[in-house]
């Protein structure tokens, strides 16, 4: 097969870890892209390395798409532009891999979930957290029934704060869609995921408490959360809570999944990849959990800072463009994960629990 030709547009962070990724993937070569920041181009070509004389580099989608003819396109720009930077890119048919969140507002969601229904090319919303091996290990073992009957499942994130990005803006929730969509939306697909199933009402506590408080950007405070306990009941009867905090850059795991069942509880640790089952024991019995370790590909690992899972989650988009594999994340879930991500932001500035039938769903 001759190699897939990708396109990278926001050559930031994300963008580049895509592009370190896609060096590991045979099939893949990078021929242009786009950013209007020359610093983020350069850094991304210095990453490109050895292929860097063969791609181009652009400012906007248009002369991009005229001049390299990608086959896909990774858009790892601001939430804020992913609107404006697919409209062109809907239009054709190439195949797109957007990074989470789909968009800042379920309306910009919403149009290019609709959009995606209606052309030929994959659309894939990138939602790393599903490719995390131990994340991927610990959602098979569930839906195989090792708890049993789900009934409550947590998700936990302790981390750092929200780094810095080109030109701070995730420093505001009209750039982000808020924490609960910038960050959590990968949460809220996870549960849905885990759940087989849609959230109904959602209710969040959260703030910013610690972090960005000192932080002014021309005259404006940040106002993003930066911790919150969200709790989301689903439409099947699985009820599922969100811990998220992001002053704990101490802690040993980042991040925690339990699933509990009428029969068992599940968890899983990330990064150490612990997974344990826990059988429900009768009272005084001794307890006999069963205790496994899951590992992560060294070399994906290597690349980026998401434990590998930006790798496992492009060779998935390949078999995807190949014809060889589903869609694993469409455009649909991308746009549920914002709305249940706008509930909680909701539901936290107006105190409430919000009903997922005021937002249309
Ligand atoms: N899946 C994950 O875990 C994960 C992690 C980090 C970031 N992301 C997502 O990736 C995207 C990029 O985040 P980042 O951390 O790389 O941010 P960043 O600020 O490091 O990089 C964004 C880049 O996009 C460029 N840009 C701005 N407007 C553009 C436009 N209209 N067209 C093309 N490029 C444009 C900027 O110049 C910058 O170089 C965001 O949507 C973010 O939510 C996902």
């Amino acid at each position: 097969m001759s190699p897939v030709r990708f396109a990278i547009v926001g050559a930031g962070m994300m963008g580049r870890e895509h592009i370190r990724n896609l060096k590991l993937v045979d099939e893949a070569k990078i021929v242009a892209l786009v950013d209007p920041v020359e610093a983020s181009v350069k850094a991304a070509l210095a990453e490109i390395g050895d292929g860097a004389g063969g791609v181009s580099a652009h400012t906007d989608i248009a002369s991009m798409m005229a001049e390299a003819r990608p086959d896909a396109v990774i858009v790892a720009s601001p939430n804020f532009t992913h609107r404006t930077v697919l409209e062109p890119l809907m239009a054709s048919g190439v195949h797109i891999l957007c990074e989470k969140p789909l968009a800042t507002t379920i309306t910009d969601a919403r149009w290019i979930a609709d959009s995606a229904a209606n052309r030929s090319g994959v659309f894939w919303t990138a939602m790393e957290y599903r490719f995390m091996a131990p994340a991927a290990k610990f959602i098979t073992a569930v839906h195989s029934g090792e708890v049993g009957r789900l009934v409550m499942l947590t998700v936990r994130e302790h981390r750092f704060p929200f780094l810095h990005k080109v030109g701070d803006w995730n420093r505001f929730s009209r750039n982000t869609g808020g924490t609960m969509v910038e960050k959590c939306c990968h949460f809220f697909d996870l549960m849905r995921l885990i759940a087989r199933a849609e959230p109904v009402r959602v209710f969040c506590s959260g703030g910013m408490d610690v972090n960005h408080l000192d932080e002014v950007y021309g005259g404006e405070r940040p106002d993003i959360m930066d911790n919150a306990f969200t709790t989301v009941e689903f439409d099947n009867g699985v009820r599922a809570m969100l811990d998220l905090s992001m002053f704990a850059e101490g802690s040993e795991e980042q991040e925690a999944l339990t699933a509990v069942g009428d029969e068992a509880k599940l968890e899983v640790f990330i990064p150490s990849g612990a997974l344990i089952r826990s059988p429900r024991t009768p009272l005084w019995a001794p307890k006999s959990s069963r205790r496994e370790h899951v590992p992560v590909d060294a070399k994906a690992l290597a690349a980026g800072t998401h434990h590998g899972s930006v790798y496992y989650q492009l060779l998935a988009f390949m078999d995807a463009i190949k014809g060889a594999g589903p869609v694993v994340v469409t455009a649909e879930d991308g746009l549920r994960a914002v709305a249940a991500g706008t509930a909680a932001e909701i539901s936290a500035r107006e105190r409430r629990v919000v009903e997922m039938a005021e937002l249309g769903f």
